[in-house]
Order: C-alpha cells, then sequence, then structure tokens
C-alpha cells in the first residue's frame, strides 16, 4: 500500500493542512476513479437501528465536517459515514494551531471547536452528494449558544438534516466547546432526549419516515454516571449510543510532546477507556440499545475488541492518520464472518 510512503509527507505538514491536502487528494482520485483500485474486503453485511449497513465499519463525526467530500470517503470502503458535527449557524472555530500530532502515542489532540460552515450548506452538499449508503449527520449547538438553549439548537439541526439522514446523531461530548459535557448530566440529557424525541415523531409522521436518532457520549465518566445515561437512553427509547468522543485525560501521554496542549485526546491512548465505557453500556443496556464503539481502533484486531465489548458497529477516525486507508479493508475484513 501507499500510505506508508506518503505518511512522512503529509506529517512533514502542519496537521491542518496535511487534512486539508488529503482530503483534496481523494476528491480528485475518486473523480479519476482511482479509488475503485483499492483492493476491497467482502465485508458482512449487518442490520442495526432498522438500518442495512453493507459493513460495520464506519467513518467517525468531526473528519468532513460539512459533508463536503461524501462521495471519496464512501470510496474508501465505509460502511457508513458519519458527517459533522454541523451547527445552526456557521462558526470557524477555535483559532488555529488547534490540531496535533502525538506520533509516538498514535494519538491527536484536537480543540476544533464545531468549525464549520452550517447547517444549510451541510444539507446542499448531501443533496448534491451522489452517496446512496448509509449516512449519518452528527448535530450540535453554537458556541455562542447558552446551555439553557442548548436544545434550540438541536432541535433546529435535526428539522432540517432530518429528511437527509440514515440517522442523527446528537453530540453532547465534545470537549471543545465550553460546558457542552454538561449535557450529559441527569436533568439536562433528561430534558434533551424527551425533547428530541418528540420532535423526532413529529418529523417521523411529517416525511413518513423515521430516522433513529443516536447519542454520542464521552469516555471521561465514571460507572454511576454511566448507569445514569443508560437508564435515560433506555427510558426515552433512544435509538443508539455511540461510545466515545475524545478524552480529557493525560495521563496516557504524560510527558510526550504537544501532550500538554488543551482539547480532546484520540487515538491508541482512548482505546481503552472507550471500550470500557462500551461494556459498561453493554452490561446496562442489555442489547435494548445498539452501541456504535469508537476510540483508538488502530487494527482489525482493535476493531474486534469493540465488539467483543458489546458495539453492534465500529467507527475510525485517528487511526485513519496513522494507518491509511488499509485501516478500513483491515477491520472490514476483521469483522467479517
Ligand atoms: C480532529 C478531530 C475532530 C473531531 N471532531 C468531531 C466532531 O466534530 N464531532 C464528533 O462527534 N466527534 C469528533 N471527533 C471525535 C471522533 O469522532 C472520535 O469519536 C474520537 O476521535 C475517537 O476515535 P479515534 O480514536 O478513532 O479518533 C473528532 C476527532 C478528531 C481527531
Amino acid at each position: 500500500m501507499l500510505y506508508p510512503l506518503i505518511r512522512p509527507a503529509l506529517f512533514s505538514l502542519d496537521p491542518e493542512d496535511a487534512h486539508r491536502f488529503t482530503l483534496w487528494g481523494i476528491d480528485v482520485a475518486q473523480r479519476l476513479g482511482l479509488l475503485g483500485l483499492l483492493p476491497r474486503a467482502a465485508g458482512t453485511p449487518v442490520q442495526v437501528m432498522g438500518i442495512d449497513f453493507p459493513n460495520p465499519v464506519g467513518l467517525a463525526a468531526g473528519l468532513d465536517k460539512d459533508g463536503a467530500h461524501i462521495d471519496a470517503l464512501a470510496a474508501l470502503g465505509f460502511g457508513f459515514i458519519e458527517i459533522g458535527t454541523v451547527t445552526p449557524r456557521p462558526q470557524g472555530g477555535n483559532p488555529q494551531p488547534r490540531l496535533f500530532r502525538l506520533p509516538k502515542a498514535e494519538a491527536l489532540i484536537n480543540r476544533m471547536g464545531f468549525n464549520n460552515l452550517g447547517v444549510d450548506n451541510l444539507v446542499r452538499n448531501v443533496v448534491a452528494s451522489g452517496y446512496k449508503g448509509v449516512l449519518g449527520i452528527n448535530i450540535g449547538k453554537n458556541k455562542d449558544t447558552p446551555n439553557e438553549h442548548a436544545v434550540d439548537d438541536y432541535l433546529a439541526c435535526l428539522d432540517k438534516v432530518y429528511a437527509h439522514a440514515s440517522y442523527v446523531t446528537v453530540n453532547i461530548s465534545s470537549p471543545n466547546t465550553q460546558n457542552l459535557r454538561e449535557l450529559q448530566k441527569d436533568e439536562a440529557l433528561d430534558a434533551l432526549l424527551s425533547a428530541i424525541k418528540l420532535r423526532q415523531s413529529d418529523l417521523a409522521q411529517q416525511h413518513g419516515k423515521y430516522v433513529p436518532v443516536a447519542l454520542k457520549i464521552a469516555p471521561d465518566l465514571d460507572d454511576a454516571q454511566i448507569a445514569a445515561i443508560a437508564a435515560l437512553l433506555m427510558m426515552h427509547r433512544i435509538d443508539a449510543v455511540i461510545a466515545t468522543n475524545t478524552t480529557i485525560s493525560r495521563d496516557a501521554v504524560a510527558g510526550l510532546p504537544n501532550a500538554d496542549e488543551a482539547g480532546g485526546l484520540s487515538g491508541a491512548p482512548v482505546r481503552e477507556a472507550s471500550t470500557r465505557v462500551i461494556r459498561a453500556l453493554a452490561h446496562h443496556l442489555k442489547n435494548e440499545v445498539p452501541i456504535i464503539g469508537v476510540g483508538g481502533i488502530l487494527s482489525g484486531e482493535h476493531a474486534r475488541e469493540k465488539i467483543a465489548a458489546g458495539a453492534s458497529l465500529v467507527q475510525v477516525y485517528s487511526g485513519l492518520i496513522y494507518r491509511g486507508p488499509e485501516l478500513v479493508r483491515e477491520c472490514v475484513q476483521a469483522l467479517a464472518r
């Protein structure tokens, strides 16, 4: 595979420039029909949330925040693509630099801060894409919307993306929007999930189709918090839970260059914490709510570990930066029956 040869050049660039350059490169390769030449693994289809997935390996949110590269990313062999996080209004995100590599730990730290061009732009991109596969749309709140009005932002996004998504993810677990994670707490979460379910039911009537809603949670939760979230997921009949987002812990990377940068840590150091949350969720949810496992998958074996812990689907992000598209094929193959 080419990626190990290209990686040193990409890693010599600023991480955000490398990100943009790579997405431009795969867009060009896709238009030239080159991505069809990539080796593919025959995946095992799965049904989760009532949706048929051609294979259980998805792209995690945050890589294509505006849904501007859906067709090219889909050509890498994913069973599903999650775009976003998108907010009602466009926002620039945090000042750069805001994305850092920790190569020794096969990790990234980001404090992007939901940089995106807004939900209307994302919907235009989805409509313009030719993608017919499973598409998750991940929604959030604007930075300047206070938590008391966060529900309004989620509902505004849900209204706009509903007709265009296979499922919608409610993201309350980014560490880079101040106080966002507070929404994971009992009363706030109860109120948010009630409002979302009510609107989902109205939208299902209006559009004549039911679009499942997933909740994305953080890895930095203790057992009591996980149990409380699991109880609310079951009570409100949320369609899935995505575990997990990035971690604010630095235990696994202490002393490494960039380890003290503020933001969310992803990649290898979050693997265990994410798997622990999946295992605890599986224990509490008793198969009532499916789990999408994400965090630190850098090999097919890691993908299997998430499924063994109780996940029905997996997603990858940081592993792609370290392993390239080969990781998708390896995970699809590892999870094929
Ligand atoms: C640069 C970057 C940006 C991200 N942006 C988002 C985002 O906008 N929304 C979201 O739900 N998760 C976001 N994530 C989190 C990932 O989707 C994933 O949950 C996390 O990185 C753990 O998986 P990984 O170890 O495979 O990267 C982002 C991650 C990275 C590295």
